[in-house]
């Protein structure tokens, strides 16, 4: 009979492999402890604690309030909840813009934590940055195309790379980024073909993000998949599951049972002994 084989705690070596023998890659987003212990055993291979939790379970309306603080300790959370996936940090807005000093210093703290990677938003006008925080030895993810911290800029939540120009310039920051040292990057909400231009112009590791088919693997994020975010359901998010609607249903089961005093039962009370209840002159027949 075959052995089965081990599974092993992912690595960049091991995600590498799998771009190499075009197998794709699973990515989800990943806010909280008992998330990360249900994904990990699952078998995702990768999990991002996206800034995304600012809205997802902090409640903002954007991304854009989340703090340095507020983010490492939903990566902590996340980390002690993983044994085998790759944990991707994600730098908040304006940790990593104001120098490559403040870059370095706040994408350690990450790796300290235990992250594997870090993730920043931006392409051709983070190169720099990219480029100081790899010679002091980060291994870093780049993020284009619709980048929510800079969605002012942008002109909104918009899907990006819709013109012929637009995707060239998203190939040059692919290219740029490459050049800078990332070891891969997400490429968020462009059309297919745009994500093939970018997919063939760079070798490092393309993950797609409402960017379709053409990359290393998907990333999703799990609030949208589970159907547990109300506030909006992208277009190209498959869900899997109605938690909104399982939960709204228990909730209101619960009302109900406490209400009719239908809980709780004899089987979810503590006993006490025939004799403690004599001693205070409780009839136990
Ligand atoms: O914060 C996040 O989850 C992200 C996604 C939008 C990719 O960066």
């Amino acid at each position: 009979m075959p052995e089965e084989k081990k599974r092993r705690k992912m690595t960049l070596g091991k995600l590498r492999g799998m771009q190499r023998r075009s197998e794709p890659i699973t990515w989800l987003t990943c806010y909280d402890y008992p998330m990360a212990q249900i994904m990990d055993a699952s078998g995702i291979d990768m999990v991002l604690v996206g800034d995304s939790g600012a809205m997802t379970v902090l409640g903002h309306p954007t991304t854009m309030p989340q703090t340095l603080e507020a983010q490492l300790m939903l990566t902590e959370a996340v980390l002690r909840g993983r044994e085998y996936m790759f944990v991707i940090g994600d730098m908040p807005y304006m940790t990593y813009e104001m120098s490559h000093e403040k870059a370095i210093e706040n994408a350690g703290k990450f790796m300290a934590i235990g992250c594997d990677a870090i993730k920043l938003e931006g392409g051709a006008r983070v190169a720099d940055t990219v480029e100081a925080m790899v010679k002091a030895g980060l291994p870093v993810m780049g993020h284009i195309g619709l980048t929510p911290q800079s969605a002012p800029a942008l002109g909104g939540y918009r899907v990006q790379g819709k013109t012929a120009d637009a995707a060239k310039k998203l190939v040059e920051d692919a290219i740029a980024l490459q050049e800078a040292g990332v070891w891969g990057m997400l490429v968020e909400c462009v059309p297919p073909e745009t994500m093939t231009l970018i997919h063939e112009a760079v070798d490092v590791i393309c993950m797609s993000l409402g960017a379709g088919p053409d990359a290393d693997g998907q990333l999703v994020i799990v609030h949208d998949m589970i159907g547990y975010f109300a506030a909006f359901h992208p277009k190209f998010v498959r869900k899997y599951v109605d938690l909104t609607e399982i939960l709204d249903g228990a909730f209101r089961q619960y009302i109900e049972d406490v209400k009719s005093k239908d809980f709780p039962r004899p089987e979810h009370c503590y006993e006490m002994s025939k004799e403690e209840l004599e001693k205070l002159g409780i009839d136990v027949e």
